[in-house]
């Protein structure tokens, strides 16, 4: 059994114990990840509290039966809160919060994502997992949410030419070859 199968096994008992009334939902299935039923109280699972998020800018919970949550305050509303699963889609490292650029980044290989999980930049096209947020007094809550709208392509990794040419490279620019014109003078 793996951890996050475990988790969601713990958490499953844990509220079906404690709570009366709750649903259960597939949380990650509109992602396409194999995740198991969790029950979900009405009103959300709670993360932690703001006190401890604006303690230290971030706030994450590794127990949470979804798996890895990490919550910021919405940089374009910060009355409110956005939570993510912390795992990149390109290859499963921890993404970090980065207060002062407005993003979560990868350490491993600098996929970069909006606050709100849409990619921006690196080695991945899709979302990180994002939840649904509600703040109660001091405690954040979470619910599954739809990813961000899928984003275009970043035109660095589009190869909609005909050649077996690899455009897909790591210097971040295009391979634009200024030499291939055939023009005979
Ligand atoms: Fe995150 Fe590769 S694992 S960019």
């Amino acid at each position: 059994m793996d951890r996050r199968t475990f988790l969601a096994g713990v958490g499953l008992g844990y509220v079906a114990t404690t709570l009366p009334s709750c649903r259960l939902l597939s949380a990650g299935v509109a992602q396409g990840r194999p995740v198991s039923p969790i029950a979900v109280p009405s009103g959300g699972v709670p993360v932690g509290s703001l006190t401890a998020l604006d303690q230290a800018g971030f706030l994450l919970d590794t127990s949470n039966p979804f798996g890895p949550v990490l919550v910021v305050r919405d940089p374009a509303n910060p009355a409110t809160v956005l939570a993510v699963d912390p795992t990149c889609p390109h290859a499963g490292c921890q993404v970090d919060w980065q207060g002062d650029r407005d993003s979560f980044v990868c350490p491993c290989h600098a996929a970069t994502f909006t606050a709100a999980g849409t990619v921006t930049g690196g080695p991945t096209r899709q979302n990180l997992v994002a939840y649904e947020t509600r703040i109660d007094n001091d405690t954040i809550f979470i619910e599954p949410g739809a990813n961000p709208p899928p984003t275009q392509p970043d035109a660095r990794y589009r190869d909609d030419d005909d050649d077996d040419r690899d455009d897909n490279d790591d210097d971040g620019r295009g391979d634009r070859d200024d030499n291939d014109d055939d023009h005979d003078d």
